[in-house]
């Protein structure tokens, strides 16, 4: 059996991998380590792990990682994942980096969008973006995968059989995504108090939120042409979960039948992808807790308007389930295993 290590493994995404691996039936987990001096029982974070786990969460040692450890999750904040993602690439292991170190192509954009310098460029060229969606056959031979932000999959998922299949103006997409509040990971910040987010909804970085690159490089890399989106997100009041409602034009003389099949066809072929048809939309209700993708569309026939509805669970299509299921593509096991 392989073994699978967690690094920064008190994280909101790092307990989700721990619920999960636990009952993967093809890896065990490693170390799951924290910059903690003191040893962290999981069950304290993890309390569906139940009675009988002994598992602990100890001080990092990256001697001790590289020894324990095939595949290594790196669940750190953005710039700190960088340097340790990088070490264990370089000590052969599969690393499934989760934050956004890895996932812009360009170091310049990088730079420019998290205002921070990349210290790894050398790596960004083998690294391969874990959206099994679109880029499947690459994840299959990458020792470095950057796991996708949550806002980009629940975004690019709702677009990419529009887009591949030449149905919409690629100059039209407006996405207005809303997300719960364990998106902004564990550390506090007044925004995401509980004051400040209960009873309350509102709209931040209105065009200029990191995701938007990101969100722009995969749509370009699909469409084999740059393409560039309005993204506005919002923070809703409930824990997990994010909503992306996607507005696009249709090209002239593409008839609804089409939207509909490219979309049939792209949810049969994708095993975390669930085409609710037209008129029926998802809820965050339906996903939390899975590693689904869920889609509805609607439009009419006196306008080329398309609306796109989907919606994931941040923490598992969105963050550790994505992670999981690059895992299993990675190392050749059946994708959905550990995820449904
Ligand atoms: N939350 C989401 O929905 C989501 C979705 C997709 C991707 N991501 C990305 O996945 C990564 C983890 O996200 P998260 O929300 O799970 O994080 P989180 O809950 O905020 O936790 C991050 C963990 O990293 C450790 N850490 C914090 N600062 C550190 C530092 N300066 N140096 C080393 N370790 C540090 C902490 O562990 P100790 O204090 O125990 O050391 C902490 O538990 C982030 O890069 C995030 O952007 C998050």
């Amino acid at each position: 059996m392989l073994t699978c290590s967690i690094i920064g493994a008190t994280s909101f995404t790092g307990n989700e991998l721990i619920r999960l691996l636990v009952r993967h039936p093809h890896v065990k987990i490693g170390s799951l380590t924290t910059r903690s001096e003191e040893k962290i029982d999981v069950r304290e974070q993890v309390p569906s792990l139940g009675k009988a786990s002994d598992l602990v969460i100890e001080k990092f040692n990256f001697q001790k990682v590289v020894r324990n450890s095939d595949v290594v999750f790196v669940t750190l904040p953005h710039t700190f994942a960088m340097k340790i993602a990088g070490d264990f690439y370089d000590e052969d292991k599969v690393v499934i980096d989760l934050s956004a170190d890895f996932r812009l192509k360009r170091a310049d954009l990088y730079e420019e969008w998290y205002q921070e310098k990349h210290t790894r460029k050398d790596l960004l060229k083998r690294t391969v973006y874990g959206l099994p969606e679109v880029y499947r056959g690459q994840i299959k031979q990458a020792n470095l995968i950057a796991n996708p932000g949550c806002y980009p999959t629940g975004s690019v998922l709702g677009l990419v059989p529009l887009i591949k299949n030449d149905l919409v103006k690629r100059d039209s997409i407006i996405i207005d995504a809303k997300s719960g509040v364990s998106g902004a990971g564990k550390k506090l910040s007044q925004a995401t108090q509980f004051s400040e987010v209960d009873e309350n909804f509102g709209a931040y970085k209105v065009n200029r939120h990191q995701h938007t690159p990101e969100i722009e490089q995969t749509l370009s890399d699909v469409a084999l042409e740059k393409i560039d989106v309005t993204f506005v997100p919002h923070l809703l009041p409930v824990h997990r979960g994010i909503l992306s409602t996607i507005y696009v034009r249709r090209k002239a003389g593409i008839k609804k039948d089409k939207l509909v099949k490219a979309f049939e066809a792209f949810s049969e072929q994708e095993p975390f992808v669930r085409f609710l048809g037209v008129g029926r939309f998802p809820t965050l209700r339906n996903v939390q807790y899975t590693n689904f993708c869920d889609i509805g569309i609607a439009m009419d026939n006196h306008s080329d308007q398309v609306i796109v509805i989907t919606a994931i669970d941040n923490l598992l299509k969105g963050a550790s389930g994505q992670a999981i299921q690059n895992m299993n593509i990675r190392l050749g096991f059946p994708e959905e295993a550990g995820l449904l």
